[in-house]
């Protein structure tokens, strides 16, 4: 795993932009699309709001641009203000020139029998668009990657998972507490994940510095699934000073 540390997430963020505009474009010129993995959460925003820049001060176009997001809570309404789905056209897909159909979310609003046959389609969507170029990545606490939490297998596909006490901790700042946090969500499966021709994962903060050191320094275990990524090909751990004071 290659780590990068900056100074400050703004400045990560702006490098991470820069590459992302750089695979845009190159794509751009051979006529070709753009597969983009994206993740939710804190740790992209600062990324979104730089390609949202790119876009509207530099024409940087992603008229070519497929995205396929991680995952999504579920039960989850798409208009609701916890959703994915409106995260994502908040930060990014409503300010860019990103075609509607080429946006893909998991469906929190599927009856419980359709999410099987819901995400073996959603795989079969990434394989038809070529394979994810470059999946963008946050981390959890636990070392979770999309809501592949501790136990996730390496081959593990796109399923409807329970989310880990210590996940439902965390977002339920955003739920108006514990008891109005989501107990499920639907995730895009580690193989996937692996699949990708390149990942590039964002931690910021002391409260990442621990797991980070974990996943990177420590062996490969499923207790955390980003270690998986130790035997990815191509993938970059993009960190601030703070989350990468426990690397040795
Ligand atoms: C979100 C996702 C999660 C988050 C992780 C870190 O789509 O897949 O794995 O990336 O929980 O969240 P933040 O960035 O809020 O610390």
């Amino acid at each position: 795993i290659n780590t990068h540390v900056f100074d400050n997430s703004a400045n990560a963020s702006k490098a991470v932009a820069q590459q992302i505009a750089a695979l845009i474009k190159e794509k751009q010129s051979q006529n070709k699309t753009c597969v983009l993995g994206l993740a939710t959460g804190s740790s992209p925003k600062s990324l979104y709001a730089e390609l949202v820049r790119l876009h509207r001060e530099e024409q940087l176009s992603f008229k070519n641009v497929i995205t396929f997001n991680l995952d999504e809570y579920y039960p989850m309404k798409a208009e609701s203000i916890h959703s994915y789905v409106r995260f994502m056209n908040e930060q990014l897909f409503d300010h860019i020139d990103i075609l509607k159909v080429n946006i893909h979310i998991p469906d929190g609003t599927l009856a419980k029998n359709e999410i099987a046959g819901f995400c073996t389609q959603y795989e079969d969507q990434i394989e038809k668009a070529g394979g994810i170029d470059l999946q963008i990545l946050g981390i959890g606490g636990n070392g979770h990657i999309g809501f592949n939490e501790s136990g996730s297998l390496q081959n593990s596909k796109t399923r409807l998972v329970a989310l880990d006490h210590s996940t439902r901790i965390a977002a339920s700042k955003e739920f108006e507490g514990l008891k109005h946090t989501p107990r499920t969500a639907i995730t895009l499966g580690v193989h996937k994940i692996m699949e990708a021709k390149r990942v590039i994962l964002l931690a910021w903060g002391e409260s990442k510095s621990a797991i980070i050191a974990k996943a990177v320094e420590e062996g490969l275990t499923n207790l955390v699934p980003a270690s998986f990524l130790q035997e990815h090909q191509h993938v970059d751990f993009v960190l601030d000073k703070e989350a990468a004071s426990k690397l040795t």
